[in-house]
């Protein structure tokens, strides 16, 4: 009930409710930012004590993601499938391989990189607001502010690692996310 009248209320006023910038109305408008791999990292998300993301990020595959289909290999696997533009120029590659590519560009900052693939905000969403000290340390705030938290980490992944992809072998969750994980460690 309650949506719903925010909902009538926010068209009415359109446009300029998002200038209010509050709470649940602007999640909901797409009103948050991309701001690229750089930025979420910024100081912290690189340092022993908060798990070195930085680093199991770049050492992944999902950062290469965009590079692999700038590859002959990927052009081949595309030219099979029937497409007729090079892997790296084909919507139905870059859905999974890249964050953004068919995304209006006023969703993302200037420090936004398509280039990074599979990046933070691809998992996180996107960090504008929820990048902020203040933001990020109260869990409730950021998830209000735009972050992704995942509850259902294997419904999640199978978003892209499925028979969609042309060279998709199975997805074993717990060996997959043991690639990739990267908590903060506890204190
Ligand atoms: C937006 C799509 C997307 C999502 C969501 C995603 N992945 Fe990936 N993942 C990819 C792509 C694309 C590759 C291949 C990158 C390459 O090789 O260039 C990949 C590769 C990987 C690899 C490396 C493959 C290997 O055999 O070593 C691991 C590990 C992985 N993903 C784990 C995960 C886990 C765990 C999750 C969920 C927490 C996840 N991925 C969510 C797109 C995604
Ligand atoms: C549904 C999501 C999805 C789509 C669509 C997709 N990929 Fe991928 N791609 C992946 C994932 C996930 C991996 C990682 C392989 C794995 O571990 O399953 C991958 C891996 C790759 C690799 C790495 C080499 C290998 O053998 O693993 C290449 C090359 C590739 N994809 C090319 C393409 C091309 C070309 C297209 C378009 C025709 C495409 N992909 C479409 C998800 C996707
Ligand atoms: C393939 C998806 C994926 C990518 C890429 C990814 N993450 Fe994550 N991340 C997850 C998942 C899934 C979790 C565990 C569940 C959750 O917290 O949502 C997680 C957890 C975290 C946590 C721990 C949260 C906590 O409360 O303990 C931090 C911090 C984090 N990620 C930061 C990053 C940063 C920074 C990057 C980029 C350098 C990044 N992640 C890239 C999927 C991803």
């Amino acid at each position: 009930m309650k949506t719903k009248l925010t909902l009538a209320v926010f068209l009415i006023i359109g446009f300029a409710a998002l200038s209010f910038k509050s709470g649940d109305d602007v999640h909901k408008s797409g009103a948050f930012k991309y701001v690229g791999a750089t930025t979420c990292v910024g100081a912290c998300h690189k340092t022993d004590s908060q798990g070195k993301q930085l680093d199991i990020w770049q050492n992944s595959k999902h950062s290469q993601a965009f590079k692999t289909l700038q590859t002959p290999e990927a052009d081949a696997i595309a030219k099979e499938k029937g497409f007729t533009t090079p892997a790296a120029e084909t919507p139905q590659c870059l859905k999974c391989h890249v964050l953004g590519k068919d995304m209006d560009p006023s969703e993302f900052e200037s420090s936004f990189s398509k280039e990074d693939g599979v990046q933070c905000e691809t998992c996180h969403g996107p960090g504008s607001e929820y990048k902020k000290l203040s933001i990020m340390k109260d869990k409730q705030k950021a998830i209000e502010n735009g972050l992704t938290v995942h509850t259902d980490g294997a419904a999640f992944c199978t978003t892209c690692h499925n028979s969609e992809s042309p060279n998709f072998k199975g997805f074993n969750y717990e060996e997959m996310w043991a690639k990739i994980q990267h908590a903060k460690p506890k204190e």
